[in-house]
């Protein structure tokens, strides 16, 4: 485990993934092909009509970097199998749709000219080759002749096309900083009696890591190929991840991935839309707990972030504009380091300091266990302005008499809360 270079990776915590594709048309989730069980001659008419005359990658680009996104991950192919490159292999491509042009390539040059590092998603699934089989998530999984229709596929002929397509995309398009290939649901425990998934045989996981290996040794690959060892990093995703990630007992890099609202293509009437607040909130708690995020856009059929989508990512910006310094480089803080009240913890142990971010605003005092004996100087980041240090006596909170006090190192905070949606205290750390 571990093969690629994840040193950039754990330091910049913070990426964008875009999910585009043709189901961005019946706009009601990625998964549509599969929920409203649609043939391919249905679903054709969406290939037909895919024309995002709005599509407009440096402004994607521009976006992403203003909210503090260091790089992004998009779906190449999705599990409806549509490619959004000029791929030699398939003619089910964005080339031979209205859109006319290879889409992978234009936003590939446009986040590479923002200084974003590239990350290509790849789909295992496939539900438009001929030959990738027929189970049980597939959109054809209740037809009446399924096992007719499956003796005439060839499963090695997807796995060579999976093969091909992926040493392609590493092959054209320059550096290519991350794989993320999705997904294996081989049978095994927890699943329904009578299911029929796929896994490494079926990707030949093997050999095709080694394939990726061989043309970008440095690449990162995520932990969805259904095998034991061979990833870079874990991929909670929808989850409000506990704790710190580990794997027999020690730290592994994690990443975890989140929607703004349940669907990660775009939906148009899908109404549960996380707030800027619970956003940074998120981004915070993960980085708190040695974890990257990867934020999901889903771009309309038009080419466009929508309005929703793009005042989320402003709101973003905006705090991190100024507390950028406790997301990037930065991690767990050291063992015995206690989170104040309602705060999350945050250290560069580069630059030896500590951030301390407060989630619920208190009254005055906010008393500090297990490094009050560690600060040099403490201050708010979003103006740099000192945040006092003091023994507090707390009287009166045991007997009647005010000798019998309890004292605690405490920050001594403004009773107003900062006009900022998540407040933090740098702390320069002593040697
Ligand atoms: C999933 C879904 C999907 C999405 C993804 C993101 O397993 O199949 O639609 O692309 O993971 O993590």
């Amino acid at each position: 485990m571990g093969k690629g270079d994840s040193r950039w990776f754990v330091h910049d915590r913070f990426g964008m993934f875009i999910h585009w594709g043709l189901y961005a048309l019946p706009a009601r989730h990625e998964w549509v092909k599969h929920v409203e069980e649609i043939p391919d001659e249905k679903y054709d008419i969406y290939f037909k009509h895919f024309n995002p005359d709005l599509f407009d990658p440096a402004q994607w680009a521009k976006t992403a970097k203003q909210a503090g996104m260091k790089y992004v991950v998009i779906t190449t192919k999705h599990h409806e199998g549509f490619c959004l490159w000029d791929s030699a292999y398939t003619d089910y491509k964005a080339t031979n749709t209205p859109a006319k042009r290879d889409l992978i390539r234009e936003f590939v040059d446009a986040f590479r000219a923002e200084g974003l590092k590239i990350g290509f998603y790849y789909s295992l699934i496939d539900w438009h080759h001929p030959h990738f089989t027929i189970d049980s998530v597939h959109p054809l999984r209740n037809h009446p002749e399924r096992e007719k229709l499956n003796s005439s596929r060839d499963m090695s002929k997807y796995r060579e096309y999976l093969h091909n397509q992926v040493r392609e995309l590493l092959t054209n398009y320059g550096k290519i900083d991350i794989l993320w290939c999705d997904f294996s649901y081989p049978a095994g425990p927890g699943r329904p009696a009578g299911w029929v998934g796929k896994g490494r045989q079926d990707w030949d996981s093997e050999n095709l890591v080694k394939m990726i290996r061989s043309i970008q040794p440095h690449i990162l690959i995520n932990n969805r190929l259904d095998l034991e060892n061979e990833w870079d990093f874990l991929t909670p995703e929808q989850i409000d991840v506990p704790e710190a990630l580990t794997v027999d007992g020690k730290p592994v890099v994690w990443e975890a991935c989140h929607t703004f609202s349940g669907s990660w293509g775009y939906h148009r009437d899908q109404a549960t839309w996380k707030s800027v607040d619970v956003l940074v909130r998120m981004l915070i708690d993960i980085v708190s707990k040695g974890g990257n995020l990867l934020l999901n856009v889903g771009p309309t059929a038009r080419g466009e972030f929508d309005a929703r989508a793009t005042e989320r990512l402003a709101g973003i910006g905006e705090w991190m504009k100024r507390h950028s310094r406790s997301i990037y480089g930065c991690t767990r803080a050291p063992e015995g380091f206690i989170p104040p009240k309602d705060c999350r913890l945050t250290y560069n142990p580069e630059t030896n300091r500590l951030y301390v971010h407060i989630f619920a605003w208190p009254y005055v005092f906010l008393p500090i266990k297990g490094f009050e004996d560690r600060i040099e100087y403490a201050q708010f980041l979003h103006d740099g302005s000192e945040v006092f240090v003091r023994k507090i006596d707390y009287p009166y909170v045991r007997t009647k008499n005010t000798e019998d006090k309890i004292t605690m190192t405490s920050f001594i905070l403004p009773v107003v809360k900062p006009d900022v949606c998540v407040p933090v205290i740098e702390v320069f750390l002593k040697k």
